[in-house]
């Protein structure tokens, strides 16, 4: 895995030096300690700076742009570990020792075939829909698999899930499904049945978190295909995480630096806080509801263009500008148009995103291989320099994760519109991990609105309201 990457590493690490010289790290006291109930905070629109719970998952440090997971640097991981260390560092709240994490590998390599909810995903017209749309049925059709004990109910746990399989039905010839569904059918029943009669018995536990990493990724990759017009492919248990997405995607085996930078855009958007879909998985979550449409609620709140769904506008908005050369004028007119420069702005960060810290100098780097790649780099090297000399003074706007991710994504040859769904195969670990952490502790969430409309009104029947259209 690291053989032939040495020049990332290297830039991954110029990166963290560079930080390191420019900011601190000295976390934010108010933002770094236990919290007494009822808490005191100041609460701005968009709950800004309200405090829903304590974590020990990950920090974001927005004042001096810092990230930690579990304490450990964002730069130190993407130097040097692996997105499956990660996952393990967030779910299990240590870094593996190379036994726990080889069975952890073998776990997640055993949760890769996911053929009942791609068979029952292509009665979903895929290629024509939304790819975070098809994501989200995929991940809620994911729990068929648990549908009996995703109640909690220990003593479902013997039921027989074959009734499950052959429940589906088949005489239906569904639309887009037609080439793959019954390939998905050739499989070893009888492994499968065993590994999930033992996954059966902690669906609600980490196996299920488990299932959710590798089978959206699987489902991912399977819409990546439909959608460009091939065949699904099966996961090759001999590669890692990162290489056999970009596999399942592509049909071929990536190079070690195509491996070793997917690993790196898979580490660093693993966790990130309490965003908005995070947040959005935890509600859901706190009602009880399973983990599955926990995680389905996750993806539906990425794929909106202020959040994960920015990426994919980046890439829009860099190819609107066309040229360097137009950089100027396009800026110029966007700020005289009030226009939001995607990619740009947070609301925690007030100083530059480290992550786009580590996502600009291997953009630059991959670009170099591609003509437009390396145009989209340079028209974005030029944007940056606009909007921090203003809006950088001004409001401390500075570039975001999905300013570069775009850029990385193009040059590794994944389409804009696949970008948001990358961004959930990774943030899936953050989910499950927030999302465990915060039902050890549960309590639905429940927030108030402040009522400001009227009171005491006289209840008019229909036929006296009068006729306006
Ligand atoms: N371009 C121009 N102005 C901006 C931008 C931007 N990208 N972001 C914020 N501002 C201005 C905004 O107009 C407002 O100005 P004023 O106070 O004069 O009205 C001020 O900065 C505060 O902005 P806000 O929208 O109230 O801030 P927020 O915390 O509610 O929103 C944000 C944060 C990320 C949604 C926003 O910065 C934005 O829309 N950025 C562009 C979309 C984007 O890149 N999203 C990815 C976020 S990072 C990864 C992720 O979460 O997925």
């Amino acid at each position: 895995m690291r053989k032939n990457t040495k020049k990332i590493t290297e830039l991954v690490l110029k990166a963290a030096r560079k930080a390191r010289q420019e900011i601190n790290d000295e976390p934010e006291p108010n933002l770094t300690k236990h919290i007494k109930w009822p808490v005191e905070c100041i609460v701005g629109p968009g709950l800004e700076g309200a405090i829903a719970c304590e974590s020990k998952i990950g920090y974001v440090n927005g004042t001096k742009g810092c990230l930690i997971y579990r304490g450990y640097d964002i730069f130190d991981l993407c130097a040097y570990s692996t997105y499956e260390e990660v996952s393990y560092l967030l779910l299990r709240g240590s870094l593996p020792t190379a036994s726990q994490l080889k069975v952890f590998k073998k776990e997640l390599v055993d949760c890769r075939n996911v053929p009942n909810t791609l068979r029952l995903l292509f009665n979903f017209p895929v290629e024509e829909m939304n790819p975070m749309a098809a994501l989200r049925i995929g991940v809620n059709l994911m729990r068929q698999e648990f549908t009996y004990v995703d109640q909690d109910d220990s003593s479902l746990a013997e039921v027989d899930i074959g009734t499950d399989e052959d429940s589906i039905p088949m005489e239906t010839v569904p639309r887009g499904g037609k080439r793959a569904i019954y390939e998905f059918k050739i499989r070893q029943r009888d492994k499968k049945l065993k590994l999930l009669k033992n996954k059966l018995k902690t669906a609600v536990g980490y196996e299920s978190c488990f299932h959710l990493i590798s089978g959206v990724a699987s489902i991912a990759a399977a819409i990546v295909r439909i959608q460009q017009g091939h065949f699904p492919i099966d996961p090759d248990p001999s590669l890692s995480h990162a290489a056999n997405l970009i596999y399942m995607m592509t049909g071929k085996k990536p190079s070690p630096e195509e491996e070793r930078i997917m690993d790196i855009m898979l580490i660093l958007h693993a966790d990130h806080g309490m965003n908005a879909s995070t947040f959005a998985a935890m509600v859901v979550a706190s009602t009880l509801s399973d983990i599955y449409l926990s995680i389905g609620s996750g993806i539906a709140a990425l794929n909106g263009p202020l959040h994960g769904g920015a990426n994919e506008r980046v890439l829009h908005m860099l190819r609107e500008i066309g040229d360097v050369k137009n950089v100027q004028s396009w800026y110029k007119n966007a700020r005289k148009k009030k226009r939001k420069i995607m990619g740009f702005g947070h609301r925690v960060y007030k100083a530059y995103d480290p992550r786009a810290r580590i996502l600009s100098p291997l953009a630059g780097y991959l670009a170099k291989n591609n003509e437009e790649s390396s145009s989209l780099f340079q028209i974005s090297q030029s944007l940056e320099k606009e909007v921090t000399s203003t809006l950088g003074i001004e409001k401390n706007i500075f570039p975001n994760v999905d300013f570069y991710s775009g850029i990385v994504y193009h040059a590794l040859g994944i389409l804009p519109r696949f970008f948001t769904p990358m961004f959930a195969v990774s943030r899936v670990a953050g989910w499950t991990a927030r999302v465990k952490e915060y039902l050890g502790n549960n309590r639905i969430f429940r927030p108030r609105a402040m009522y400001i409309g009227p009171f005491n009104k006289q209840y008019v029947p229909i036929e006296e309201r009068g006729n306006k259209p």
